[in-house]
Order: C-alpha cells, then structure tokens, then sequence
C-alpha cells in the first residue's frame, strides 16, 4: 500500500512531539515554580492545538472511518477526551504556580507533564500503525484529502493564523518545505496577507528564502 494523504497529519504529530519535549524539558528544569512563566504562553497555544486535533478527528476522520470499518476508533476518542482534560489541568497548575508560587503545585506539575507527554506521544504512535493504514486501504487519495481538509476545517479562522505558522516552526529542517507546500496546496485560501507575513516575522532570512522559492505566491 502507496502512503496515502492521510499521512500529511505526521506534520502536525510532528510538532506536537516538538512542543510536549520542550515544554517537558522546560518545566523539569525548574527550580522555583514563578520559573515556568515563560512557557505559560505555550502552553495555552498547545491547549488549543490540542483540542483542535481531538475535535478535527473526532468530527470528521472518525466518523468517516466507522462507517468503512466498524469499531476500530472508540478507543481513541477516549484517548482525546483524556488528554484534552489533562492537559487544561496541566494548564491551568501552570498558571497557578505562577500566580501563587507554591513549590508543590511545581512538583504536580512535573509529574503531570511527564504523564501526559507519554500519554500523548503513544497515541499518536497507536494513529500512525493503526489508523493510517487503514485509511489507506479503505479511503482512495481524494477520499483521504478531503479528510485532511475536513479536519483542518474544525479550526476557526482566527485559530489558522496561530496553527499554520506553529506547525512551520516545530517541524524539522527536512520536513518544513514539504510541510508548508502541502498546506498551501490545500488551503491557498487561509494563505492571507496576515499569515504570510506572520510566517515571514517567525523565520530567519534564508528559510524564507526557502519557502518563496518553494511557493512564490508567499510575496504576493
Ligand atoms: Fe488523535
């Protein structure tokens, strides 16, 4: 079986792989609770990307998927709804570490950020050997992208302009070019003048070289 369009969806596993390490590793690396402050901002955008995952799949892959193969997807709209929960607790200990400076509010939280970056990284782990290649049996490639659109169209316009430019920038320097072609062949209509120069601010001069010389329509 040829790997499918479903498989676009590694980009985005990608960068939440990316942003669960370092926001591991930042948050371990405290010492004082009021220290995690500076990935409180992160934290709040991860929530979100999070919750847009669960809601994208959840709407509009998973349906999908039962009705072509009964009984496979139960098991991972738990997983969602658990993560999604845990997670806004996560966030929220952050915020109240910062605002209260308790020590043992920091050590909840860094068990809690372990926990669930495991949690989480398995289930996309069980998604990529699992659900996408049954995507690809059962779904043709025009099936497949139209699923990819599907979800991405649970993202509310305003949230486009966060999600596009936070996967360009987590993803690695060998995935980044393809990673942002497939998103401007599928969603040249959420390239607006705001999101490209959001993208351009992000990064450094010669990957914008990169990107332009990839998709000249970014200077337009
Ligand atoms: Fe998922």
């Amino acid at each position: 079986m040829r790997p499918g369009p479903i498989r676009l969806t590694r980009f985005f596993h990608e960068a939440l792989r990316f942003e669960l390490a370092y926001l591991e590793r930042e948050i371990l690396a405290a010492e004082l609770p009021t220290e995690v402050e500076h990935v409180q901002e992160r934290m709040h955008t991860f929530t979100r990307v999070l919750l847009w995952h669960a809601i994208g799949e959840d709407e509009e892959f998973f349906p999908a998927l039962e009705e072509k193969v009964p009984n496979v997807t139960l098991p991972y709209c738990f997983d969602h709804e658990y993560e999604s929960s845990r997670f806004h607790t996560l966030d929220v200990l952050a915020d109240q570490c910062v605002a209260e400076g308790h020590p043992h509010d920091l050590i909840e939280l860094k068990r809690e950020i372990s926990i669930v970056r495991h949690y989480i990284v398995a289930h996309m782990e069980k998604e990529e050997i699992h659900l996408w290649p049954l995507t690809e049996e059962n779904f043709s490639e025009s099936e497949q992208q139209e699923l990819i659109q599907g979800m991405m169209g649970v993202v509310p316009r305003s949230g486009i302009i966060t999600v596009v430019p936070w996967v360009l920038t987590r993803v690695s320097d060998d995935s980044v070019i393809e990673c942002l072609r497939s998103l401007y062949t599928l969603f040249e209509d959420y390239f607006s003048l705001d999101l490209k120069q959001i993208i351009k601010s992000l990064v450094d001069e010669e990957r914008w070289t990169q990107m332009i010389e990839a998709i000249p329509d970014l200077t337009e």
